[in-house]
């Protein structure tokens, strides 16, 4: 994949947070403008001083990403890797030691997000292979390594869809999965210095949740302005927001956190969804039971 155009970035700290660590993050992969979670937090991170594994199955894609973090004036590598391939994800978690030193940071971001409005097994399989299991694989190979040195941060990017209904099946299951997984290994390595949080954001603006607007409006709907609308403040997230949620568990910042979930969703899983229903009228036709 040849990209022509590159991602679009807003005003960006730079303040150190990250200084001299390193860190890995799944799925980092980009194409065109707009950044997804993985992009922006390769980009922010790298700008907090972080030398930055971009990791991702798609070398195009890899390389779109790696290109924003070096103009910006960062540091970063790039694995090729398909994180449900158990050799591959060991690679990369070494790669980043040989190369960088140390694995500081995992952020676990690959993830796929199918129409599930046909189940299979094969469908569920891919799902939960990719989403859960790959981010147990790549935790398995960066472990050791943040063992070996003291300590480490892990973050897992869920999704809203692991805490409440209405995305497909084995999305959820497999984001609600990474919630189970996060706390289980936040106890499990938590001695050995190591922290698990999870960032679950919301309907944010990145090109995999791009219209998205639920099942059964007929009519008329403006998709991103109805998801604007579902959250407390009337305004759409972005992949900047995910990232610098990811970047507070990611740096010593949150030494005394572990084993949390925050959704960035400006607050649509905390309200009672019919008080939202007079923002969200202006924004869609009408909704149908049978849908
Ligand atoms: N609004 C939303 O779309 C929304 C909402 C909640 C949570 N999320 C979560 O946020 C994250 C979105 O990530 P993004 O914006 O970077 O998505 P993206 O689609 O821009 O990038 C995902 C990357 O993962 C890579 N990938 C897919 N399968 C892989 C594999 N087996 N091995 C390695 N890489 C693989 C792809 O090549 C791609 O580059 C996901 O974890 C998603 O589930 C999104």
């Amino acid at each position: 994949m040849q990209d022509a155009s590159e991602l679009i970035l807003p005003e960006l700290s730079r303040n150190g947070r990250l200084q001299g660590r390193t860190a890995i993050v799944t799925g980092a992969g980009s194409h065109g403008e707009l950044a997804g979670t993985g992009a922006a937090m390769a980009i922010l991170f790298a700008l907090e001083g972080a030398q930055v594994l971009v990791v991702d199955v798609d070398r195009g894609r890899a390389e779109h990403t790696l290109r924003a973090v070096r103009a910006v004036g960062g540091t970063a590598e790039v694995a090729i890797a398909d994180i449900t391939v158990p050799d591959m994800c060991r690679s990369a978690a070494d790669f980043a030691v040989e190369r960088f030193g140390s694995v500081d940071v995992l952020v676990n971001n690959a993830a796929i997000a199918p129409d599930e409005s046909t189940t299979s097994d094969e469908l569920w399989q891919r799902v939960v292979d990719i989403n859960l299991r790959g981010a147990q694989l790549m935790c398995d190979a960066a472990i050791p390594h943040m063992r070996q040195a003291g300590g480490g941060s892990i973050v897992m990017i869920g999704s809203i869809a692991g805490l409440r209904g209405g995305a497909g099946v084995a999305y959820s299951a497999a984001k609600a999965g990474m919630i189970g997984m996060a706390k289980s290994m936040a106890f499990t390595h938590g001695r050995a210095g190591i922290r698990i949080n999870v960032v679950a954001p919301g309907h944010v603006a990145i090109p995999m949740g791009l219209g998205y607007s639920g099942a059964g409006w007929d009519g008329e709907v403006n998709a991103r302005e109805m998801r604007a609308q579902a959250g407390l403040s009337g305004t759409e997230g972005t992949a900047w927001d995910v990232a610098y949620t990811a970047l507070f568990f990611a740096s010593p910042e949150s030494r005394y956190v572990t084993a949390a979930t925050v959704a960035v969703d400006a607050g649509t899983t905390e309200v009672m969804p019919i008080v939202m229903l007079p923002y969200l009228a202006g924004s869609v036709g009408s909704y149908s039971t049978s849908g």
